[in-house]
C-alpha cells in the first residue's frame, strides 16, 4: 500500500513540544510506545536516544509514513490493542480539541484531532490501558490543550491511580495553551 501524507497529521507546533519534553524526559536503555506516531516524528527524535521505541497508530497512512519517512519500527493498532509489553516511557499527543458530531469528517485526519465532545474521550480510553503498560519506574507524557481541560484531565489521571503535572506548556494561537503532562503511579511518589 501507498500512503497518502495528506492523510497524516504533520509536525505542529504540540509535536515540537512533545518532542521537547520527551528529550527531556527519556534515558538511553528506555522502551519507549508512541500511541498516535502519526508522521513518527515524536518517536523518529526519540529513538535517536533509545533504540528501543516503538511507535503506533491507528491510521495506516501514518504507520508507514513513520516507517518510510523517519524510520521508525511502526505498527498499526487502536491505542494498546496490538501491543503486548511494558514500557519505560509512553507518549502520546492525543487527539484532544473538543469536536461536536455535525463537525466531523470523514477521513483519516479526523483520528488526529477529534476529542469527541470533551475533547477526552480518546485519553479516557488510553489512560487505564496505559497504567497497565508501565513498566516499573514508568513515565507517561501526554500532550493536552486548554481546550481539553487541564484539571478535568489530571482528574482523569488520578481516577487511574496516578498523579500528574504539567512537564512543558507554551502558548499558541487564541490564548490556547498546550501542556505536556507527566504522568506516574500515584505509589511511587
Ligand atoms: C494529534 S495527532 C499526533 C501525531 C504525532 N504524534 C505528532 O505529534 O505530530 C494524534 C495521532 O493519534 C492517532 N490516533 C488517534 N486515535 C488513536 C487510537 N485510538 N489508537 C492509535 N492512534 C490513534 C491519530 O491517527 C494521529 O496520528
Amino acid at each position: 500500500m501507498m500512503f497518502d501524507a495528506s492523510q497524516v497529521y504533520q509536525p505542529a507546533e504540540d509535536t515540537f513540544l512533545l518532542i521537547r519534553a520527551a528529550l527531556a524526559e527519556v534515558k538511553p536503555k528506555d522502551s519507549v510506545i508512541e500511541i498516535g506516531t502519526g508522521s513518527g516524528a515524536v518517536a523518529g527524535a526519540v529513538q535517536k536516544v533509545a533504540p528501543k521505541t516503538l511507535g503506533v497508530d491507528i491510521n495506516p497512512h501514518a504507520v508507514l509514513h513513520a516507517r518510510e519517512v523517519n524510520g521508525v519500527d511502526a505498527i498499526r493498532s487502536d491505542l494498546f490493542s496490538a501491543v503486548s509489553g511494558r514500557f519505560d516511557l509512553i507518549l502520546f499527543n492525543a487527539p484532544y480539541l473538543p469536536t461536536l458530531p455535525e463537525e466531523r469528517i470523514d477521513d483519516w485526519l479526523e483520528y488526529a484531532l477529534d476529542g469527541g465532545v470533551s475533547g477526552r474521550d480518546v485519553i479516557e480510553r488510553f489512560l487505564p490501558e496505559a497504567v497497565l503498560h508501565l513498566a516499573d519506574g514508568g513515565r507517561i507524557l501526554l500532550l493536552i490543550s486548554s481546550l481539553t481541560g487541564l484539571s478535568e484531565t489530571i482528574s482523569l489521571c488520578e481516577a487511574c491511580g496516578c498523579s500528574a503535572e504539567v512537564c512543558a506548556e507554551e502558548e499558541v494561537e487564541d490564548a490556547e495553551m498546550l501542556y505536556v503532562l507527566r504522568i506516574v503511579p500515584a505509589s511511587v511518589l
